[in-house]
């Protein structure tokens, strides 16, 4: 039996039957059709009785009817159901655009299955980690979402294939993964599995549809690539393994005109540290298709009988109010609900790093004066950076060899720990636990842990090897040198960092045929790895780096609820850097510190109070030398650490707009609003350049209440009191001028009535 009719006169709308007290959340079936969603956004999803396939009928805007889609649009090349609207397209099965799935038997050779639809399933909540441990977001109450799982069967084969999509009352997002579960005789190969596939019929606006990709590189990271969605095909993604600074994992699809505030934006962000590939696709008759998920070209997986496999989840968002609403929904859900531990909620503390101070040259005393140097700044916290262990004092030697470098720290690191913590701070230490330098004893006790092919001269980058995380000794060897480390003094932070990606991929412990594996297993065993530690230290403040923004992803954030955003802290460069990874990621998790000039990396100088600014939009901290300071720098970074400390709620739990691109303007800008009801905003304003005789528009600000009156002042120093109101905020904007390159302003913004001298 058609339950799609043939011809647009025999078609029946389906009328979705939502109860009225439901409509905040919802997952369940009519007849043939599955209809979830929020009272922002609907997924309706479509079953084909009669070939048992699933098609996404609509995503959008709740609506009251839903009609079929026109027989013309379904047919293509004489077959009229290849070019449905497919859910979950497989390979080989008539659809020549990119499969979500493409399997092979090692048994008989067939590469052809026929996944049909065999059952469904809605429950209450949703699944907090996924299979294998890998993660993902969660409910803390079954209230607060609902999932629909669609089983489809393949009959030969008896392979089963699970769909999970999960919808949210609170964000208008739809939480999907895949499990495939062979409960057949054959041993199947996994070629490709997204995460999530999406068909979209042909954008109704004469703009047609863009996608905006975040790219990158070290010290470059997430910068913003728009393009045009035309003919063929467009792939984002990234090979490096473990790593994501070319290609950070998103992508959003705009439909038509879209801003900041206005038009309609999807989504697409997948919760994984490794290679990942997203893949956009206008077929011949102008069909889009979107998916993302584990990158092809360095995944294949082995299913023996009674085997199963999970992929990661993704997060498709939906916003029809412009890509403002799309950031804020992902930055509510990935800082409360995928987020964890007893950090996630918590304002995090201002910190001193001794990377950019010291690099690997300092000793007890040294670290000692450079902490007593910070009393009085605001610090709350000094890290203790790289080259404390082993024999580190450069690049070449000591990864893997985690216990102190005695000549450096003849009191160890509980003395150090001791002495820090007698001044008033706290301590944290900097780990890259994942590598090892050739020349450490841990190479020398067992290089049969490193990655290397046997007899091959492999890539040294950094002068340095990762280990073998899929190999379970190696696992359990870092787990238990690290949990050695971590409760060998009072350690209250630690930085993992990971400095290079995986190369010749290879592990003695894996089978010939199991090798293609690698990189998918090197990233559950390093979940396995920072799961296990994260929990085991639930006091500890764990914060993520690859070289900088390297592992800025949603994976690491499940267990860090912090990420250092780029080593790069040049203003100019970091205006863009943040403002690509505002995008998606909260900015509790963002790091950033101000830093000496000229800068490190492109030896730009810029003024102190511009190098502040762009930094409290952040976790805020410093890698500046204090030994060095005068007076007057002293007295400065107290005043900026009183600013961060009085406004550090609004940026880490604030909704956040922004209002003027790097990309775009001279004059770039965004603010972060108190989530309490818009009594309180941060602005940061911004001159690139200074030109001759030219006047810088206003900034109008986004998020405040029209009707009611603020004062506003301009920072760090709480000068210039002004009362506004809100209208005027918003619609004539906030006027500030500028006298010099690269030059930031930070003003803070307070109703009337709330505003006390003590918040300012
Ligand atoms: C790369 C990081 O991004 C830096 O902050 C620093 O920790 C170095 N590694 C240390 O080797």
């Amino acid at each position: 039996m058609y339950l799609i009719p043939k011809k647009l006169d025999e078609e029946i709308a389906i009328v979705p039957k939502i109860p009225d007290n439901e409509k905040g959340l919802y997952a369940f079936q009519q007849e043939n059709v599955f209809l979830l969603g929020n009272s922002n956004m609907q997924y309706v999803l479509q079953m084909d009785e009669h070939r048992g396939k699933i098609s996404l009928l609509h995503w959008g805007d709740p609506v009251s009817t839903l009609n079929p889609l026109p027989y013309d649009w379904r047919v293509s090349g004489g077959d009229e159901y290849s070019s449905i609207y497919s859910d979950f397209p497989i390979y080989g099965d008539g659809d020549d655009r990119e499969p979500a799935l493409k399997l092979s038997s090692l048994t008989t050779g067939i590469t052809s299955f026929d996944f049909k639809f065999k059952d469904s399933q809605v429950f209450d909540g949703k699944i907090g980690e996924l299979p294998s441990g890998l993660p993902s977001t969660y409910t803390e109450n079954d209230d607060e979402a609902k999932t629909l799982l669609l089983k489809l069967h393949d009959e030969d084969a008896d392979l089963e294939l699970r769909l999970y999509y999960t919808v949210f009352r609170e964000f208008n997002v739809i939480a999907r993964h895949t499990e495939i579960v062979n409960n057949g005789k054959e041993v199947i190969s996994i070629e490709r599995i997204a995460s999530c596939s999406i068909d979209l019929p042909p954008s109704p606006h004469e703009e047609g549809y863009n996608f905006l990709q975040l790219q990158g590189a070290w010290a470059r990271e997430a910068q913003e690539v728009w393009n045009k969605i035309d003919y063929g095909k467009y792939v984002v993604g990234d090979t490096e393994g473990s790593q994501v600074h070319r290609a950070n994992p998103f992508v959003a699809i705009t439909d038509g005109i879209v801003t900041e505030d206005t038009g309609t934006v999807r989504g697409f962000s997948l919760i994984y540290s490794g290679g990942f590939q997203s893949v956009l696709q206008v077929n011949q008759m102008g069909l889009l298709r979107i998916n993302i998920g584990m990158h092809p070209d360095i995944f294949k997986w082995k299913l023996e009988p009674g085997e199963f496999f999970t992929s990661p989840e993704s997060v498709a968002a939906y916003s029809s109010n412009g890509l403002g609403q799309m950031s804020r929904d992902y930055h509510r859900l990935y800082r409360t609900r995928l987020a964890r531990g007893q950090w996630r909620d918590r304002l995090r503390p201002i910190l001193l790093n001794t990377w950019e101070p010291f690099l690997f040259t300092f000793t007890h005393d040294s670290l000692v004066d450079l902490a007593k140097s910070a009393q009085g700044t605001g610090v709350e916290l000094f890290v203790l950076d790289d080259g404390w262990f082993g024999a580190r004092d450069s690049i070449n030697a000591g990864l893997g060899d985690w216990y102190p470098n005695l000549k450096k720290l003849p009191k160890g690191l509980k003395g150090l720990a001791e002495d820090i913590n007698s001044l008033g701070l706290d301590f944290g230490l900097w780990v890259e636990p994942e590598s090892v330098n050739p020349d450490s004893d841990l190479y020398r006790a067992h290089p049969e842990w490193a990655v290397e092919v046997p007899g091959k001269a492999g890539v040294q980058m950094r002068n340095q090897l990762l280990l073998d995380l899929t190999n379970e000794e190696v696992q359990n060897h870092l787990i238990s040198i690290m949990t050695e480390l971590f409760s060998s003094a009072n350690i209250v932070y630690v930085k993992w960092d990971h400095n290079r990606f995986i190369s010749n991929p290879f592990s003695r412990t894996l089978p010939p045929d199991r090798q293609s594996e690698f990189c998918h297993r090197y990233m559950l065993g390093l979940y396995n790895i920072v799961r296990t530690l994260t929990s085991r230290f639930p006091q500890i403040l764990f914060e993520g780096c690859a070289g900088g923004g390297g592992r800025f992803d949603p994976g690491m954030l499940a267990y860090m609820p912090q990420s250092w955003a780029s080593d790069n802290t040049d203003v100019e460069e970091r205006i863009k850097i943040q403002w690509g990874f505002s995008y998606v990621y909260p900015l509790s998790m963002l790091g950033a510190h101000i830093s000496a000039v000229p800068n490190h990396q492109v030896e730009r100088v810029t003024d102190w109070a511009s190098r502040a600014a762009i930094s409290h939009f952040g976790t805020f901290g410093y890698e500046l030398n204090m030994l060095e300071f005068s007076e007057e720098d002293k007295k400065q970074a107290m005043v900026d650490s009183k600013v961060h400390l009085a406004i550090r709620h609004l940026v880490h739990h604030g909704d956040w707009y922004r209002l003027r691109s790097p990309y775009k303007s001279n004059w770039p800008g965004w603010m972060c609003v108190s989530p309490k009801g818009s009594d309180e905003a941060i602005v940061l304003t911004y001159q690139r350049l200074r030109h001759s005789r030219e006047t810088t528009p206003s900034y109008l600000l986004k998020g405040l209440d029209k009707d009611k009156k603020y004062v506003v002042l301009e920072m760090p120093h709480a000068r210039k009191k002004f009362t506004f109101g809100g209208d005027e905020l918003m619609k004539r904007g906030l006027l500030t001028s500028f006298s010099h390159d690269f030059e930031c302003h930070l003003f803070y913004i307070c109703e009337v009535g709330k505003f006390t001298e003590t918040n300012s």
